[in-house]
């Protein structure tokens, strides 16, 4: 990169106080995927990323010692604080923005749980959102789609227009806080709140692979991929 004003100094809030309900109640952002905890790896590729100034991590209430004692194990120096979440990622966020180092201007938001980020991505993101103030990365929905309350396939619903929202999500500071304090309903991501707010988002279409890892079939599927991401080329 970059074209992004020089002045601007990327922050990133990773939420990372969850406790894996889906998953069968494990914290699974303590989970080892190739001998690191999930949400090191994760925190890693902003670590690496030359962009990145800052990193405050949420963690559960009764875990911030113990990612404080991660962060200095796996060389984690950009993290500047570790903070207890609060009872939804909502909160958990809200927590981690205001922990920022006071000259943070752009804030990324990144879910811990979401390793498979490119360099590439987070650039792009950055970019975007020095230029209109607010961008999310997203993918686009390939399979049919179909409700249903049963076992029965129910009405298909149209995919045209529809799409996956990611993070990384990245905001001007200054929109993203004033965004959180007008909140006033929970919401499962930072787009939704900053355009509840009124500002519009910028959508930057990314890789898919670039999962949530929310259940057992998630995480398998990440301990297969995961070597293939990491040899990538580029
Ligand atoms: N998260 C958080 N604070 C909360 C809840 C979630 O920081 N109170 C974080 C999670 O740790 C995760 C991210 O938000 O990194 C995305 O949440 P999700 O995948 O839903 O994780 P969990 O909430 O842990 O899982 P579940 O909903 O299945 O309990
Ligand atoms: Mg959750």
């Amino acid at each position: 990169m970059s074209q992004a004003a020089p002045e601007i100094s990327v922050g990133v809030v990773i939420p990372a106080a969850g406790s894996g309900e889906r998953l069968g109640g494990q914290r699974k952002q303590f989970r080892l995927l190739s001998g690191k905890p999930l949400l090191v790896q994760t925190a890693l590729a902003f670590e690496r990323h030359p962009r990145v100034a800052a990193i405050v991590i949420a963690a559960p209430q009764d875990g911030v010692t113990e990612i404080e004692s991660l962060c200095q194990d796996f060389g984690l120096s950009k993290v500047s604080k570790v903070v207890a979440g609060g009872q939804i990622r909502q909160d958990s966020v809200r927590i981690g923005l205001n922990a920022l180092p006071d000259e943070t201007t752009i804030v990324i938001t990144h879910d811990a749980v979401r390793p498979f980020v490119a360099a590439d991505d987070i650039d792009r993101v950055v970019e975007e959102a020095a230029r209109s103030g607010a961008a999310s990365t997203v993918a686009t929905v390939s399979d049919t789609l179909c409700r249903s309350n049963d076992q029965l396939a129910g009405e298909t619903v149209p995919r045209d227009g529809l799409f996956r929202m990611l993070t990384p999500q990245c905001f001007r500071r200054e929109i993203l806080e004033r965004a959180h304090e007008m909140a006033t309903d929970e919401f499962t991501d930072e787009v939704t709140i900053v355009r509840a707010a009124g500002y519009d988002v910028t959508m930057v279409e990314t890789s898919p692979i670039n999962i949530k890892i929310t259940t057992q079939s998630d995480w398998d599927l990440a301990a297969w991929m995961w070597p293939a991401f990491v040899n990538r080329a580029g």
